[in-house]
């Protein structure tokens, strides 16, 4: 294996290891290496086209159901922006365009560099939704490819999918300045094209990363620590908040808690939960 490979894979088993999983990890490796017949890498290099995003779940989602706590009050529309209801014929495509090539809607366009509108599948089961890009992201114009994106890339993995069968998307879609939190009048800009882009795409849930995604599509504002790993709702569609990877980063005792999250997310989407050890 080369430097790089090893690398990466030596990465993945240290995660895998920090959440206990490691088994758990290296079985789907492995079958994930003899569905593709590529040579044995646990990772497959270049993502095969898939039928559909993830394996479906049996049914619809039920708010009933004991896999989805709803402790806190389930929440139609946010509160912040209702105005943005559907758009009849509306693509990612023209979400793109509409957000136009040199956007200057608010004074995030001062100093960032690329527009970082999202990627993954268009018809994903799971959307993550970030903050805002940072340095990386600003420079390749991709979600999530600096220090945090390595690790959310991780976490996706580990629930045996990959990046490119979920969407990644952020709540503001220009670097803030100094990776500053972004300010309401942003995230007021911008949070309609991440409503447009959830209201396409249709995911069986959305992963909020962090309080900042959590607040902007909840229009509420609690602690992480409460409002993690439970469901909630945004315009129909089952949501759920975790911590954000560049907090795990800072605190890596908080993965088990994430895990634990992720495990929830993967029930409801039909996914193979690891075996009890
Ligand atoms: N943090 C985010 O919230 N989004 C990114 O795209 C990268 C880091």
């Amino acid at each position: 294996m080369n430097p790089e490979g090893r690398a990466r894979v030596e990465a993945w088993l240290e995660y895998f290891n920090d959440l206990g999983i490691s088994d758990f990890c290296l079985d789907r490796a492995a079958s994930t290496v003899e569905a593709s017949s590529e040579p044995a890498e646990p990772i497959p290099a270049a993502p095969q086209p898939l039928p559909r995003p993830v394996r479906m779940a049996p049914a619809t989602v039920d708010p009933n159901q004991p896999h989805v706590a709803s402790v806190l009050p389930v929440i139609k529309s946010a509160s912040l922006f209702v105005a943005n209801e559907r758009i009849e014929g509306d693509t990612l495509e023209r979400i793109r365009e509409d957000i136009g090539e040199n956007c200057r809607r608010c004074k995030l366009c001062e100093q960032r560099n690329k527009i970082v509108f999202g990627a993954g599948h268009a018809k994903a089961e799971l959307v993550f939704v970030g903050e805002g890009p940072g340095h990386d992201e600003d420079i390749q114009g991709l979600p999530f490819v600096g220090r945090a994106g390595k690790l959310l890339t991780q976490m996706i993995e580990a629930m045996g999918l990959r990046r490119d069968v979920v969407y990644i998307a952020n709540v503001v879609k220009c670097r803030p300045p100094q990776n500053r939190a972004p300010e309401p009048d942003e995230i007021e800009t911008c949070s309609p094209f991440l409503y447009r882009q959830l209201a396409v795409i249709r995911p069986k849930a959305v992963v909020c990363l962090g309080a900042i995604a959590f607040q902007s599509l909840t229009g509420t504002k609690p602690s992480m620590s409460r409002i993690r790993g439970q469901w909630l709702e945004f315009r129909g569609i089952p949501l759920m908040a975790t911590y954000h990877p560049a907090y795990l980063l800072r605190n890596p005792n908080a993965k088990g808690d994430v895990w634990e999250d992720l495990k929830k997310v993967m029930a409801h989407l039909g996914l193979k939960l690891p075996a009890k050890r």
